[in-house]
């Protein structure tokens, strides 16, 4: 049985002020739950987010690594320096890197390595664009995706990462994925997995991102596949936030 999992990315959004309160009401109002609930603000707000979650049921991740380990990379953040803020999970591959900042399936599979290696967990990206899914190429995009980072770590790198289907079109646009169309690329990143192992994708979480809100989620995560959501928007409001939670549970 796999444990649901919802994380919120909250993007370059906030102040202190604001991400101090996101993180207090947040941790306030989980209750403990089957659902395991993260995190993702901004670099510079993780100190307040160990402080603050210290000791309560909410587990915190960033938003980027770098593939690096240390030395001369001016402006990049490293894994064990994530691990210094008691960081479980890192995104790699957001849809947001790969368009606007030019990551390559190389460079996200390097992020993703270099994330392993320190014992963080990788929530690994993936997502057809609005143009690829009209193209009817949404599986291809999503294989290539996937395997860049299967034939780069090793299937067995799959046991603590997290996969994220997020369609781009669906992302920050208020519209959804169905949640047919999303069990059906959900099915599909599981059973490519299962091609290299069938434990392992078994096991797997796989959430699904893109306009998730406290309307649509507990429809989403009722399907098989869909074990949570990485939540962009709406992980800017505790309520809201704490309702998809609960949705996963
Ligand atoms: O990482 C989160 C996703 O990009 C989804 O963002 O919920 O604002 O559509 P959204």
């Amino acid at each position: 049985m796999r444990q649901p999992f919802v994380a919120g990315n909250w993007k370059m959004n906030g102040s202190r002020e604001t991400a101090t309160e996101l993180l207090e009401d947040v941790v306030q109002g989980l209750v403990s739950s089957h659902c395991e609930a993260a995190v993702c603000p901004p670099y510079v707000y993780l100190a307040d987010g160990l402080r603050i979650a210290k000791g309560s049921e909410l587990v915190l991740g960033a938003q980027n690594v770098s593939e690096e380990e240390s030395g001369a990379f001016t402006g990049e953040v490293s894994a064990s320096m994530l691990q210094d803020f008691d960081c479980r999970y890192v995104i790699v591959g957001h849809s947001e890197r790969r368009g606007l900042f030019g990551e390559s399936d190389e460079t996200v599979a390097r992020k993703f390595m270099a994330a392993a290696r320190q014992g963080l967990r990788p929530i690994l990206c993936v997502g057809e664009t609005l143009e690829e899914r009209e193209q009817d190429v949404t599986e291809q995009v999503i294989r290539r995706q996937l395997d860049a980072v299967l034939n780069a770590a090793g299937v067995h790198a799959f046991v603590e990462a997290v996969v994220a289907y997020e369609p781009v079109w669906a992302i920050g646009t208020g519209q959804t994925a169905s949640p047919e169309q999303a069990q059906a690329v959900h099915a599909m990143i599981r059973a490519r997995v299962a091609e290299a192992d069938d434990t392992i994708a078994d096991r797997l979480r796989i959430i699904y991102g893109g306009s998730v809100k406290a309307g649509n989620a507990a429809e989403l995560f009722a399907r098989p596949d869909i074990d949570g959501g990485l939540i962009g928007g709406a992980s800017l409001d505790a309520d809201s936030f704490l309702s998809i939670c609960e949705s996963a549970n």
